[in-house]
């Protein structure tokens, strides 16, 4: 391991393999590559757009275990941080620190927490976590009369992975019924649907706190808040995440320090005391209701567009952090960075974090459109961070749902989002999708 450290101070991780290719791995590549003491940033498979801060390995895919870990060993990483969920929940990371090469993502016992809303119930259960009143099923008459008795709106749940549209928010009986069907007997979302969780509806506004993680200690990042909707004021199918801005004005340092304490540490120790030891970036989805924070589900990775929009306010270095975590050295790093308490040093100045997507998302995207004005958006001050896009005789086009996010840095939330609308405006192709409203407040939203 070639990873540097200057006296006192934790160990820099000098190459960082980032697994994905994405919009959220371009911000990673992008924040990571900006730390002091890291020299090569390379990614897995990429994207032609990342070249400004990584090196891609486009024949290397997110999912290919395998040729993954021979990368890592053939390059000489000194840190692998994995970007997506599919590859941790197959035993990336396990098999990785076989490797004896230190990652920063769960093993796949601890990713299974994202992987399965029975076990993420369970685990929270026995950490005590808050949240909505639920159980778990296998068949439809028990389910139904559960549902019955939660006398009120319920969210009906697949158990497994089914790419963000596996949860129907259910106001009637017969609607639950008919979720339930389509989740147990018409298998809509396939084995992902072998069992069911029925749960109270929850009251209130969404946010999110990402902490990263090792087996034992919790450091969060800002806390953040994702728009899901195609449409401006959350209207139209669900989608991997429109946009996203940080901080959250309710939900305060003093709150998110609570909700480490209430929902990820006791999260950590009840994942340990089992067997399924987490280190990486553990995403807590929470209602903020009346009587407080709820937990709707855990993520076992950086969110997206959630990443975009927080990694650009992290105001220590990352690189160190992150190999701390994959270490188990999370609270000295954190002790030699000077940090003091379980929140992560963040800039002052807000992100708000706007996603352009292809006509036709969420459902089948139309590609090799040109993309025009992404260094127009970059010259204004924005950050853009490229998803969906290819390269095709030296002009970028598109090549994905969602294309890219262009990020604006401002005051506050109004103030970057300002920033953000008139820079993604300067990125034009065919098609183009994007919400207006994102950032803004609720009343101030297009109809
Ligand atoms: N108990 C609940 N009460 C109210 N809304 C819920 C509840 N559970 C889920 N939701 C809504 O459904 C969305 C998706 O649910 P979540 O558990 O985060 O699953 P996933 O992100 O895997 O689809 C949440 O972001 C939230 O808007
Ligand atoms: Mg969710």
């Amino acid at each position: 391991m070639s990873a540097g450290s200057a006296p006192g101070l934790p160990l820099v991780p000098r190459s960082i393999l980032v697994v994905g290719g994405g919009a959220r791995e371009h911000a990673l590549a992008w924040r990571l590559h900006a730390d002091p003491g890291v020299e090569r940033i390379l990614e897995a498979p990429g994207n032609a757009g990342h070249g400004d801060v990584a090196q891609v390995f486009p024949d290397v895919d997110a999912d290919e275990n395998a040729a993954l870990v021979a990368l890592a060993r053939q390059e000489g990483v000194d840190l692998v941080v994995v970007g997506p969920e599919a590859p941790l929940v197959s035993g990336l990371a396990d098999r990785m620190r076989a490797a004896g090469i230190p990652t920063f993502g769960p093993c796949a016992a601890a990713a299974a927490l994202e992987g399965s809303k029975a076990l993420c119930r369970r685990i929270a259960t026995r950490a005590g976590v808050p949240m909505a009143a639920g159980a778990v099923f296998d068949a439809l008459a028990p389910a139904l009369a559960y549902a019955a008795s939660l006398d009120g709106p319920v969210a009906v749940k697949a158990d497994g992975l089914a790419a963000g549209k596996g949860v129907t928010i259910c106001g009637t009986l017969e609607d639950a019924e008919t979720a339930l069907r389509d989740v147990l007997e018409r298998r809509v979302f396939g084995d992902a649907g072998r069992r069911v969780i029925v749960e109270r509806v929850l009251e209130g506004r969404e946010a999110s706190v990402i902490a990263i993680c090792d087996t034992t200690t919790a450091l969060a990042l800002p806390a953040a808040r994702d728009h899901k909707r195609i449409l401006a004021g959350d209207r139209g199918p669900n989608t991997g995440g429109m946009g996203a801005y940080s901080p959250v004005p309710d939900l305060d340092d003093a709150a998110v320090a609570q909700v480490v304490a209430d929902f990820h540490v006791p999260t950590l120790a009840a994942l340990a005391a089992r067997g399924r030891p987490f280190r990486g970036a553990l995403y807590a989805g929470l209602m903020l209701t009346d009587e407080g924070p709820r937990l709707l589900e855990y993520n076992v990775r950086f969110g997206d567009p959630e990443a975009q929009a927080i990694l650009p306010r992290v105001a220590v270095p990352l690189a160190p952090l992150l190999l701390a975590a994959a270490t188990d050295r999370l609270a000295e790093a954190a002790a030699a960075l000077g940090i003091d308490g379980v929140l992560v040093p963040a800039r002052p100045e807000a992100t708000v974090a706007v996603v352009l997507a292809a006509e036709g998302y969420p459902g089948t995207p139309a590609t090799g459109d040109a993309i025009e004005g992404i260094d127009a958006a970059r010259a204004a001050g924005a950050l853009v961070f490229e998803a969906g896009t290819a390269c095709r005789d030296g002009r970028r086009v598109t090549a994905g749902g969602r294309v890219l996010t262009v990020v604006g840095r401002g005051r506050d939330v109004p103030d970057a989002a300002a920033r953000a609308h008139a820079a993604a405006d300067l990125v034009r192709f065919r098609g183009r999708q994007v919400r207006g409203d994102i950032g803004l407040p609720v009343a101030e939203r297009a109809p």
